[in-house]
């Protein structure tokens, strides 16, 4: 009898299937009952060949069972994981794997942290270019074609006239040739030299600072720094003023903070000094206003300038300067 037959094969079916864990063994089992030459295609054929009057009874038997295994097998399959078949070797049920995200550098984090610090403190972003005039770069810093200084500075010169910037210096000088006092601003930004070694790479970075107003003084430049310092560096940490010079600022002073490593009892980092130089500044000079139709009898300034690999390494602890430049994704993913 022909219901007998759709009902065996229903209930082997779902039997069978019950204790079929393997996709492939599953498929085998869909296409040997769901096939185009399967049991199910068999019955259908069968149907037409039985009494007339049997017919739509069985024929709806028969549909029914069709469905119900369909059902199964699809049910099935989404627990083996085999949903789809065609596309082997994906499992639809795994969490999705996240597109790789990038992110900033840690000069580039130390550079932004620095700059608003200062904003902050109301200062303004600039920038200027990285290939410079030398009159920009040199000239009207109040450092001249025979001075010394220039020798120091390991110059890439592009044409006689013309330079990589050696500092971000030069910005201070566009900036006030460009507006007239007051200036309160801050510029980041790239600087070159032709030395590479443990402790200098040919690209590095820095951040410049200048105020120009009535009545600033070296006092103002103190606070200002030391706000800095204790921002940057945390509220414990000491800092002292050490005379120094530079062509641009009259008097001028170097900043030092007491070693991050050994807390000032002295170690290789500092040189057994305890201290560690991480800035130069000074009251701009008054060649420089000159030099931009600044009035040194009416304005006086103060600036500074910073290397920001070197706040970096000692505000993380690192020792290698090269680690920043080898972009290695191990070292990097730490910030
Ligand atoms: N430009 C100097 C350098 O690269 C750093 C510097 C020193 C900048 C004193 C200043 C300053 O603005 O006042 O070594």
């Amino acid at each position: 009898m022909m219901k007998q037959e759709i009902d065996t094969l229903l209930q082997e079916t779902l039997d069978r299937l019950a204790r079929l864990e393997d996709a492939q063994e599953l498929e085998k089992l869909r296409i040997e009952v769901l096939g185009r030459k399967g049991e199910i295609a068999r019955l259908f054929k069968q149907l037409g060949a039985s009494p007339a009057e049997e017919r739509p009874t069985l024929g709806k038997l028969l549909n029914e069972a069709r469905l119900r295994l369909e059902n199964a097998f699809q049910e099935a399959k989404l627990q083996t994981g085999a949903a789809s078949p065609r596309v082997s070797g994906l499992d639809i049920s795994l969490p999705g794997r996240l597109p790789y995200l990038g992110h900033l550098h840690p000069i580039t984090k130390v550079s932004m942290e620095i700059t608003e610090i200062f904003q902050r403190l109301g200062f303004e972003v600039v920038e200027g270019p990285d290939v410079e005039l030398d009159y920009y770069n040199f000239e009207a810093l109040n450092i001249p074609k025979d001075h010394p200084a220039r020798d120091m500075q390991d110059t890439f010169y592009v044409t006689e006239n013309i330079v990589l910037r050696t500092h971000t210096s030069p910005i201070q000088v566009r900036v006030m040739e460009k507006q007239p006092p007051p200036v309160r601003i801050i510029a980041p930004g790239k600087a070159y030299r032709c030395d590479s070694d443990m402790t200098h790479t040919p690209m590095f970075h820095q951040v410049e600072g200048l105020v120009v107003d009535k009545d600033v003084s070296f006092g103002d430049l103190k606070g200002v720094l030391t706000i800095f310092v204790h921002q940057m560096f945390g509220q414990d940490v000491d800092l002292r003023f050490r005379p120094s010079f530079f062509p641009f600022t009259e008097p001028s002073a170097e900043v030092d903070i007491r070693c991050v490593i050994c807390r000032g009892e002295g170690c290789r980092v500092c040189s057994e000094t305890g201290w560690l130089e991480i800035l130069g500044s000074g009251m701009v000079d008054p060649e420089v206003f000159k030099m931009v139709g600044y009035d040194p009898e009416e304005v006086t300034g103060y600036a500074f300038g910073m290397g920001i690999e070197r706040i970096a390494m000692l505000k993380y602890g690192i020792n290698d300067l090269r680690l920043f430049f080898d972009n290695d994704l191990r070292f990097l993913e730490q910030f």
